[in-house]
């Protein structure tokens, strides 16, 4: 099993580029099946989650080709219309090819998602949605299994905003009979992103980006020509890099407007942070004072940027608090700060970090793709070595981290 090694106290310095979104190209890739002929699709990051959702699309009888930031995926027939066991589980977001493809196929059998290391992430609103739209809903054995001759549209409003949840929704109801509204719908630039591929094949889509989604369906989807959007999450690890090592780096080909929660909390120990159209400038304070954060859905802080501003707040200069509100189990990454000396105090839902001066370099152990950013981010601030254990979990969601980070300086390799 690989893993990285980091000689920390390097302040960053120079420029990066960010990679196109995985958790938009997912649900967009999915949406390939919604057609039938020729899909290309730019921008899309070289992860390994990429390639297991081109692999799921394979299995379900398409054709599947990655080069040069392009997948090419062939929709002309779909002959298999079961997710298996070995895909979900390495990656539930294979959880996207239900609402595709029983809009298309009829049936879809997709093997129940476990709980998973920052939480037990049910999908009981994608079926509750799939149930409001006329499909019968079945489990057995471990999978679940949708059935409809054709989707109708309904209201449906989901409990919780989810993300996937209403991607998969939006993406069955662009093919099924008549209007659906989804309420309290997500917000999340990935939603629309996807919302705009679907548009650009011919979908009747209004309202992505607020909480109320109406889809007329259609008959007919044509097949997808469309480029992805820059990965926020990425951009995000990214300035918090800068931050905390106290460099001046310049983030390249994001979307600045997608990040705002984050930039403005940023801001707020110290860095310095312009935008310019597509461009960040990012300059580190020489220590981050503390600031608290509460995780939300989009527009408020992502959660999936809650790891890495723990990294920086544990050597900010005062206490911060740090709320949870999305995932019930999302502290894995803290016993592991604590192995580089981090304060910080777990109670429910909110963690209390009391910043230190230094975090000492250390054998730690990536728990989940997040976790294991914020580790990368916690070494790089360190003083002496720090070794990260099991990185194919930072490998399933940032293209060439330590190329990347190596070009600003960072004093960083991947040890096989
Ligand atoms: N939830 C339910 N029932 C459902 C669906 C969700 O109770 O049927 C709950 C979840 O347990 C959670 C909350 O609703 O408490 C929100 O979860 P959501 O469904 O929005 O999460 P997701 O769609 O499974 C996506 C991202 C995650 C990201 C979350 C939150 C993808 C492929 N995954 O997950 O990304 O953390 O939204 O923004 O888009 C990551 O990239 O590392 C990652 C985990």
């Amino acid at each position: 099993m690989d893993k990285l090694e980091i000689e920390g106290g390097v302040r960053l310095s120079g420029e990066v580029s960010i990679s196109g979104a995985k958790n938009a190209a997912l649900p967009v890739m999915a949406a390939s099946i919604l057609s039938s002929g020729e899909n290309v699709i730019s921008n899309v990051p070289q992860l390994r989650d990429i390639s297991t959702m081109g692999k799921l699309l394979a299995h379900l009888g398409m054709g599947y080709h990655q080069e040069n930031g392009k997948v090419i995926l062939q929709s002309k027939k779909i002959e298999a219309i079961e997710a298996p066991y070995d895909y979900v589980k390495t990656m539930r977001a294979s959880v996207l090819v239900l609402g595709p493809l029983v809009a298309r196929t009829g049936e879809a059998r997709v093997s129940l998602p476990g709980g998973c290391a920052i939480g037990a992430r049910p999908i009981n609103l994608h079926t509750m949605g799939l149930e409001k739209m006329g499909a019968r809903i079945t489990l057995s054995r471990g999978y679940i299994r949708a059935k409809a001759k054709r989707l109708k549209g309904a209201m449906i409003y989901f409990d919780i905003p989810t993300v996937t949840g209403t991607e998969n929704l939006m993406m069955a109801a662009t093919l099924a009979e008549g209007q659906t509204i989804l309420e309290n719908a997500a917000c999340e630039p990935e939603v629309v992103d996807l919302a705009n591929a679907l548009i650009s094949m011919g979908a009747h889509i209004e309202g992505a980006g607020t909480s109320t989604v109406k889809i007329s369906g259609v008959s007919k989807l044509r097949p997808l020509k469309y480029k992805i959007i820059p990965d926020r999450i990425e951009t995000g690890t990214f300035i918090t890099a800068a931050a905390i090592t106290g460099g001046e780096v310049k983030i390249r080909n994001c979307n600045p407007g997608h990040n705002e929660a984050l930039i403005n909390k940023i801001r707020e120990t110290g860095a310095e942070i312009s935008a310019k159209k597509n461009t960040l400038f990012v300059k580190g304070p020489e220590r981050p004072s503390s600031e608290d954060i509460k995780t939300m859905p989009y527009p408020g802080f992502p959660t999936d940027m809650q790891a890495q501003f723990m990294a920086l707040m544990a050597v900010a200069d005062g206490t911060s608090v740090i709320t949870e509100n999305i995932f019930e189990n999302r502290f894995m990454h803290v016993a592991e700060l604590r192995r580089m000396g981090a304060d910080i105090r777990v109670e429910g839902p909110t963690a209390t970090v009391k910043g230190i001066k230094t975090l000492k370099g250390a054998q730690v152990m990536a728990t989940d793709l997040r976790a294991s950013a914020s580790l990368v981010i916690a070494g790089l601030a360190a003083q002496g070595t720090t070794v990260i254990d099991r990185v194919y979990h930072i490998d399933r969601g940032y293209q060439c981290i330590e190329e990347k980070l190596g070009g600003l300086g960072a004093k960083i390799r991947r040890v096989k």
